[in-house]
C-alpha cells in the first residue's frame, strides 16, 4: 500500500519523522511496509509557520496512527520532499532517491505559494522534471492550482498565484493530466462514494480542508479495524488504546498548532471562529474536539466568517461586579442559563467563565469580571451561574484558581499569603461553588502561591480541590500557564492550554522515560474525557448557531435594573417625576455605552444600548444642542472600538479613551436653562493584561471640572444633577459627591444598559442593589494599597498579602477607616422596615434567624438584607464582623410584608485555625446582626455555643515559606 502527497521538507519535519519511524520500528515487528510521501505544504501545519513543522500535527499523525493500528506489524516509511519555489528544483533533485523507490500510486504535485526568489520559470522547470520522472515510471500525477479560497486569503499575492494557475494548467496541457484546484483534487481523489460534502466554505487555509477529507477517508479506510470507540466501549480500553503520542496530545490543546477541530466521520463540522481553543480530536477513537471559549460576560466568538455573510454575535450581559451588585442568585442563575443557552447553540461545549477572585485591590485590572470583596458573596454568586449554565448542558470553568488578584506580572508573580488568609479569603468562594454547584472544570491561574505556581501544586489542585472538596472534573491551565508540563502533569492540572507542541513533546519524553507514570496521564485523560462526555460535541447537540436574542436581551436588562446601585438622592432627586422632563445629558459615555471591560472577557456583541437612547425610548427630551455636538464629537474622535471580528488572542490593544468635550460656561448656563435636569456619565473601562494606576481610580481634571460647572449652573437654577457611573471598579467619590444631587452606580452594565437606567430613573423599577465592594475615601485607605502590586516595584515578581483577612470592609470596620461608601450599601425610592426579628437555636446546633421587612414606602421595591457576625474573641482574632448569609426580598408593594429566614450552621462561624489545619468554631458568644448595609445594623440577637468545635479538619497545604509581617488588629 502506498499513499502520497507532499510536504515542506523542513529539516525538522524530516527529523521528526525519522524519530517516528524509529519508535515504530521498535515497536512493530518488520513484516510489512507502508510507504508514505509528505511532500508540500499539504502538511497541515507545513505552511503557516514553518519554524513549526510537526507531522505529528494533525492528518499525517492522523494518517500514522490509524496505519499504525491497521497493521500492527508494519513498518512505515516516511518521505519528505519538497515541491514549492526553490524548494521545487531540491525536490525534483531528490525526487528519484526520495520518492520514486517507494512507488507511490499516485503523486499530487502543487502550485508554489510564493516563488521564493527562485522565478516561476524555474519551479516550472522543476516540476515538469518531476511530471516526466512519474510518467515514465508509470505514476499517476495529479496537478493542483490554488483555490478560489486560497487566492482570496493569500491577498497580496494574488498576482502571483493567478500566475502560477496559469502555468500549472499550461503544465497540465502539455502532458495531458488532470488539473483540479486544491479543494477539488482531494475531494476527487478522496471521494470515492460520494459521502464527502464541500462543508469548508468558510475556511481559510487549504490545508484545513486537506487535513479533514484525508482524515475522513482515511478513517473509513480502516473502519473495518476495531478500536475502542469513546462513549461506547468503556473508558479505560478507549484510553489504553492510545499511543505515548496520543496520550500527550489529548492533554495538550489544539489551538494553537494549525490543528483543524474536525468533526468525526458523519458528524456535522463546527466553525466556530476564535473560540478560545479546542481539545485535540482522535477520529479513529471516536474523540471528537470539545470547544471552550470565554467568558463571564457573554459568549466570546468572532462575529464574522470569511466568506459567510451571516453574523455570530453574542450578548454582552453584565459584568460580574454589576451581578454581584443584585445579592439575587436568581438572577445569577438566570444569566449562567442564557449564556448557557448561546453557548449551546454556538456549537460551544465549555463556557470559560465564572471569574470569581476577589476584590482585592481597587486598581485590580480584572475586577469587573469578579463578583465581590467577600468570599461569600463570591461563592453564592458563582454557584448560582455555574449551574444555570450548566442546566443548558454546557460546562463551566471556574477561574482563576487563585489568589490571582492582580494583573501586574500576572504569569510570574508570586502569591505571599498566609494559610488563613487563603482559607478564608481566597479559596472560600471556590469552596463553595465547587461544593454546591458542581463545575466540570476549574482553571488554575498563571500566578504563584507561596512559590509555586497554581497548575503545578498538587497541594492546591489535588489534596484541597479534590480530596477535600470532591472536585471531579479536568483542571485546565490558564493560557500558557505555568512552567513545567511533567509538573502540570503530576499535579493533575489534566489539560494544557491553549497547546503548544513542545507540551506534548515534554510529556511524551517524561513517558517513554519514566519520568512521569502513565497512571497519572491516565487519571488526567480519564477525567477530561469524563466531561466530555456530558458535552454538546460528543452528544452531537443539533446545534442552530440562532440563540434566543430577545430572552437574552431581556434578561440582561432586567439583571442591570436589579443590580445598578443607588449610591446618592438627595431629597427624592429620582425618580424624575415627570415624563415630560427635559434632560442636559453631559459625558461622551452618555451617548456610547461600553457595555463591559476589556479582554478575554469582552464580548463581541451586535448593538449596546446607550444612556441617550434608553431615555429617548423611554420618552424623556435629551438638549439637541448637547446631543449634537457629543454625537459629532464621538465621531470625530477615537472612541474605544467595541467590536473586534476575530479576537485571536485574549488581550486586544487598550483603545485609547476619548477625552471629555470642553464645554465653556454659558453653554452650561444655556442648558441649565433650557432642560429640567443634569445627567452626567463618568467612564471607566479596563482590562485584562495591566492593574489601573491610581490616578486611574481618581477623577480627571476634566471630569471635576465638567461636575462642578454643571453643578453651579443647575443648583443655580434649582434643578438638580445626577451622576452615573458606568465604571469597571472603584472610582474615587469622596471629594465631589456633595456636588451633585443624585449618584447611580451603573458599573459595565452590559449591551442593555442604556433602557435599565432609563427603567430606573423613570421610576419604573426602584434600585435595589447593593456594593459588593467598599468605596474608599482614598486609594490609599485601602489596605492593600501598601503592598499591590508587590516588589520590586519596577518589575513586581512577589506580592505580600500583610493585609491578611483584612480585605475590604473586614479591614475598614475593623480599623475604623471611614469609607466613602461601605460594603452593603445601595439607597432605594421606597423604604423598608425590620421587624419580628428571632434568633433559635436550629437543628444540628444552627442557628436560625428571622425577621420580617416591610415596604413602608410609596413605590414597589425589594431589599437586600445581609446577616453578619461578630466572633467572640478567644484563641483567634476576627475581623469586626463577616458577612454569613444575605437574601433578598421579592418585590413588595407598598404595606407588603415578607419573613425572611437564615439558618447559620458553627461550619459558617468557623474561622481557619492554622495550628490545627481546621476550621473552628470557637466557643462564646456570636453576635448576629441583621443589617443593611456594613456599617447599618437593624436588629441583632446573641447565639451562645457552649464548646469550641473543629468543624472541619483539612490537610497542611499551601504554606507560605517566609514570614509575613500580617497585619493584626490585637497588635
Ligand atoms: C485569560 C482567561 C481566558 C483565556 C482564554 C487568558 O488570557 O486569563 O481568563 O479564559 O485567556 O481566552
Amino acid at each position: 500500500m502506498c499513499l502520497a502527497t507532499h510536504a515542506n521538507a523542513q529539516k525538522d519535519t524530516a527529523d521528526n519523522l525519522g524519530v517516528l519511524k524509529q519508535e515504530l520500528a521498535k515497536v512493530f515487528p518488520h513484516n510489512r511496509t507502508i510507504n508514505l510521501v509528505f511532500h508540500g505544504h499539504s502538511v497541515p501545519s507545513g505552511y503557516w509557520s514553518n519554524q513549526e513543522v510537526r507531522t505529528l500535527d494533525s492528518y499525517p499523525y492522523i494518517l500514522l496512527g490509524l496505519l499504525k493500528k491497521a497493521y500492527p506489524k508494519a513498518v512505515i516509511n516516511i518521505i519528505t520532499t519538497a515541491i514549492g519555489g526553490e524548494h521545487a528544483e531540491k525536490g525534483a533533485a531528490r525526487f528519484a532517491t526520495d520518492v520514486l523507490p517507494h512507488q507511490p500510486d499516485v503523486i499530487f504535485i502543487d502550485y508554489a505559494l510564493n516563488d521564493l526568489g527562485l522565478g516561476l520559470e524555474r519551479s516550472e522547470a522543476a516540476w515538469a522534471q518531476m511530471i516526466e520522472e512519474a510518467k515514465l515510471n508509470n505514476i499517476s500525477v495529479v496537478l493542483l492550482t490554488p483555490s478560489p479560497d486560497q487566492r482570496q486569503d493569500m491577498g497580496n499575492t494574488e498576482n502571483l498565484l493567478s500566475k502560477h494557475a496559469q502555468q500549472i494548467r499550461k503544465l497540465a496541457a502539455k502532458y495531458g493530466l488532470p488539473v483540479a484546484d486544491s479543494y477539488a483534487a482531494f475531494e476527487a481523489v478522496f471521494k470515492e462514494n460520494g459521502t464527502i460534502e464541500p462543508f469548508m466554505s468558510h475556511v481559510n487555509h487549504p490545508n484545513r480542508l486537506g487535513h479533514e477529507l484525508i482524515a475522513n477517508e482515511i478513517f473509513k479506510l480502516f473502519a473495518q479495524q476495531k478500536y475502542p470507540q469513546f462513549g461506547v466501549d468503556p473508558l479505560k480500553d478507549v484510553i489504553a488504546a492510545m499511543t505515548i503520542d496520543e496520550k500527550a496530545l489529548m492533554v495538550t490543546g489544539a489551538k494553537r498548532r494549525e490543528i483543524y477541530p474536525t468533526a468525526l466521520p458523519g458528524k456535522r463540522q463546527k466553525n466556530i471562529v476564535a473560540v478560545g481553543g479546542y481539545t485535540y480530536p482522535f477520529l479513529h477513537l471516536g474523540i471528537p474536539p470539545i470547544y471552550l471559549s470565554d467568558g463571564p460576560a457573554g459568549v466570546r466568538i468572532a462575529p464574522r466568517r470569511s466568506g459567510d455573510g451571516q453574523t455570530y454575535y453574542a450578548t454582552a450581559f453584565p459584568v460580574a461586579t454589576l451581578v454581584a451588585s443584585g445579592w439575587d442568585t436568581s438572577l445569577s442563575r438566570e444569566i449562567g442559563e442564557a449564556m448557557g443557552h448561546e453557548a449551546l447553540e454556538y456549537g460551544v461545549d465549555i463556557l470559560l467563565a465564572p471569574a470569581m477572585n476577589i476584590h482585592r485591590d481597587p486598581l485590580g485590572g480584572r475586577s469587573f469580571e469578579y463578583y465581590s470583596e467577600d468570599p461569600l458573596l463570591t461563592g453564592k454568586m458563582a454557584s448560582a451561574y455555574v449551574q444555570g449554565i450548566q442546566s443548558k448542558g454546557v460546562g463551566a470553568s471556574i477561574k482563576h484558581f487563585a489568589a490571582n488578584n492582580q494583573e501586574t506580572s500576572r504569569r510570574y508573580i508570586n502569591t505571599i499569603v498566609s494559610e488563613r488568609a487563603l482559607r478564608e479569603i481566597y479559596l472560600e468562594g471556590y469552596r463553595i461553588a465547587v461544593k454546591e454547584a458542581k463545575p466540570w472544570t476549574v482553571m488554575s491561574s498563571y500566578n504563584k502561591i507561596n512559590g509555586v505556581y497554581t497548575p503545578q501544586s498538587k497541594e492546591l489542585l489535588v489534596d484541597i480541590l479534590r480530596k477535600e472538596w470532591g472536585f471531579d472534573g479536568f483542571v485546565l491551565t490558564d493560557w500558557y500557564g505555568g512552567d513545567d508540563p511533567v509538573e502540570q502533569m503530576k499535579a493533575h492540572n489534566d489539560l494544557l492550554m491553549p497547546g503548544l507542541q513542545v507540551w506534548t513533546d515534554t510529556i511524551a519524553d517524561a513517558l517513554r522515560k519514566g519520568n512521569l507514570s502513565m497512571d497519572v496521564i491516565d487519571q488526567n485523560i480519564e477525567n477530561i474525557l469524563n466531561v466530555a462526555l456530558k458535552t454538546g460535541t460528543v452528544k452531537d447537540y443539533p446545534y442552530t448557531e440562532k440563540p434566543d436574542f430577545e430572552k437574552s436581551k431581556e434578561i440582561a436588562r432586567r439583571v442591570a435594573r436589579e443590580s445598578m446601585v443607588l449610591l446618592k438622592n438627595e431629597r427624592n432627586t429620582l425618580p424624575i417625576q415627570a415624563r415630560s422632563t427635559s434632560i442636559g445629558l453631559f459625558g461622551n459615555y452618555s451617548y456610547k455605552n461600553l457595555p463591559g471591560g476589556t479582554g478575554s472577557g469582552a464580548v463581541n456583541y451586535e448593538h449596546a444600548v446607550s444612556v441617550a437612547e434608553g431615555l429617548k425610548t423611554a420618552g424623556f427630551g435629551l438638549d439637541p444642542v448637547l446631543e449634537g455636538k457629543y454625537t459629532t464629537h464621538l465621531e470625530k474622535g477615537k472612541p474605544l472600538s467595541d467590536k473586534a471580528d476575530s479576537l485571536i488572542t485574549a488581550m486586544p490593544p487598550r483603545d485609547s479613551i476619548l477625552s471629555e468635550l470642553e464645554w465653556d460656561n454659558r453653554e452650561i448656563e444655556r442648558s441649565a436653562r433650557e432642560t429640567d435636569m443634569a445627567i452626567i456619565t463618568i467612564m471607566r473601562i479596563f482590562g485584562e493584561g495591566g492593574d489601573r494606576h491610581v490616578d486611574h481610580f481618581h477623577l480627571t481634571a476634566e471630569e471635576l471640572t465638567l461636575i462642578d460647572r454643571i453643578s453651579n449652573a443647575y443648583h443655580a437654577q434649582q434643578k438638580k444633577v445626577v451622576v452615573l457611573l458606568n465604571v469597571g471598579g472603584v472610582v474615587e467619590t469622596a471629594s465631589w459627591k456633595d456636588k451633585v444631587d443624585g449618584i447611580l452606580l451603573t458599573w459595565q452594565s452590559g449591551q442593555e444598559g442604556g433602557h435599565a437606567v432609563a427603567d430606573l430613573v423613570s421610576g419604573k423599577f426602584t434600585p435595589s442593589g447593593k456594593l459588593p465592594t467598599t468605596f474608599p475615601v482614598r486609594y490609599a485607605d485601602a489596605p492593600s494599597a501598601k503592598n499591590f502590586p508587590g516588589t520590586p516595584s519596577e518589575n513586581p515578581t512577589a506580592v505580600v498579602y500583610e493585609e491578611d483577612i483584612y480585605v475590604g470592609y473586614r479591614y475598614y470596620d475593623t480599623f475604623r477607616v471611614p469609607t466613602s461608601f461601605p460594603f452593603g450599601f445601595g439607597l432605594s425610592y421606597t423604604s423598608f422596615t425590620y421587624t419580628d426579628f428571632k434568633i433559635e437555636k436550629g437543628k444540628g446546633g444552627n442557628a436560625t434567624l428571622m425577621v420580617t421587612v416591610e415596604n413602608t414606602g410609596r413605590y414597589p421595591g425589594k431589599e437586600v438584607v445581609q446577616v453578619y457576625a461578630t466572633a467572640p474573641s478567644g484563641k483567634l482574632e476576627h475581623p469586626e464582623k463577616e458577612l454569613k448569609a444575605f437574601a433578598k426580598t421579592r418585590l413588595l408593594q407598598p404595606g407588603e410584608r415578607e419573613t425572611l429566614r437564615f439558618e447559620i450552621s458553627p461550619r459558617m462561624l468557623s474561622s481557619f485555625d492554622t495550628d490545627a489545619s481546621a476550621w473552628v468554631a470557637e466557643k462564646g458568644i456570636y453576635d448576629l446582626k441583621i443589617a443593611v448595609s456594613s456599617d447599618t445594623i437593624v436588629a441583632n440577637g446573641k447565639f451562645h455555643l457552649a464548646k469550641s468545635q473543629i468543624t472541619e479538619k483539612v490537610s497542611k497545604s499551601l504554606v507560605p515559606q517566609v514570614p509575613i509581617n500580617t497585619l493584626r488588629s490585637s497588635k
